[in-house]
């Protein structure tokens, strides 16, 4: 089995839950404020440790409270933390997030994540064997370097371009797996695309963002699930039925739980299928990193 590496965020999350999101120049009262581990990158490292894939975070924290208190959740999992940075030039990432009615908005200051860099991501051994993993919530540069390191060793990539960001198409083309969710396609195709958009509409967009015919798209459709272009092939499952508490994370759960998989040497169509499933456990728990599924839950609901 190879390992997966995860360079990426490691946020704070401010969590404030309310009946309802505030309107533009409205204040409305909320119930309950958390303070709960998340980060991109932390999220999907976690998922993917959880899910059985040994697994090495890369990423920076500050030396302040928040990131104390990260270091102490991240070291009581089973994470690498060898490539953990702290830095007393920012402060701890943190996010703003507001939930309600099952639904999520997200503020991010990134504070220590904006100083990952090209050494940072130089730093761990890489084999072919391994998954790489990264997202957009570090600077680009250092995502790049990251994967075409791991192109050089002939390792996977996975890419979450999450969030969007205008970007350089090569950087996309770096994915060997490119997972993202309606609105970041929408932004990295330049078309509408949003919760009713057909299938054709979605692949169409998808096809758009394919560098070679090797490439995997995957769009994650929240609870309609997901839509993929696999080797070019169409491929899709629904949702599960399940009734969605907090769909924070959801998607870095699902980019997890396909890194596990494909370290297991799994095909990226029961990686997929998996991760589907991981996710819909995911979303029925409060917060991001805390909710991430064990590999025990997601296979009583796998095999039945
Ligand atoms: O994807 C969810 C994550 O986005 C949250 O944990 C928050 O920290 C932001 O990075």
């Amino acid at each position: 089995m190879g390992r997966v590496l995860v360079a990426g965020s490691i946020n704070m999350d401010v969590v404030v839950k309310a009946g309802r999101h505030p309107r533009i120049g409205e204040t409305v009262a909320g119930h309950e404020v958390l303070f709960l581990p998340g980060g991109k990158g932390a999220n999907q490292a976690i998922a993917a440790s959880k899910l059985g894939a040994p697994t090495t975070l890369i990423g920076c924290l500050g030396r302040d409270a928040f990131g104390r208190d990260l270091r102490a959740f991240l070291a009581a999992t089973d994470l690498d933390l060898d490539f953990l940075r702290d830095t007393a030039d920012a402060p701890t990432g943190t996010a703003i997030i507001t939930v309600a009615d099952g639904d999520n908005t997200i503020v991010v200051i990134p504070g220590a994540n904006a100083s990952v860099n090209a050494a940072d991501v130089a730093a761990p051994p890489l084999a072919a064997d391994d998954i790489a993993v990264c997202q957009f919530e570090t600077p680009l540069p250092a995502v790049t370097a990251f994967l075409e390191r791991a192109r050089t060793v002939g390792a996977t990539t996975i890419l979450n371009p999450a969030p969007a960001l205008p970007c350089d198409r090569r950087l996309l083309g770096l994915a060997d797996v490119l997972i993202l969710n309606e609105t970041e396609l929408g932004f990295f195709a330049k078309r509408e695309i949003g919760p009713t958009s057909d299938p054709a509409t979605i692949l169409e967009a998808a096809r758009s963002l394919q560098t070679d015919s090797r490439q995997t798209i995957c769009v994650t459709l929240g609870p309609r699930g997901f839509l993929a272009l696999i080797g070019g092939e169409p491929h899709g499952e629904p949702g599960r039925p399940v009734t969605a508490v907090d769909t924070t994370g959801a998607g870095d759960c699902f980019v997890g739980a396909v890194a596990a998989r494909l370290a297991r040497r799994h095909t990226v169509r029961d990686a997929l299928h998996y991760a589907n499933v991981a996710a819909s456990l995911c979303v029925q728990r409060v917060g991001a990193a805390p909710a991430m599924p064990s590999a025990a839950e997601v296979a009583a609901q796998v095999e039945g």
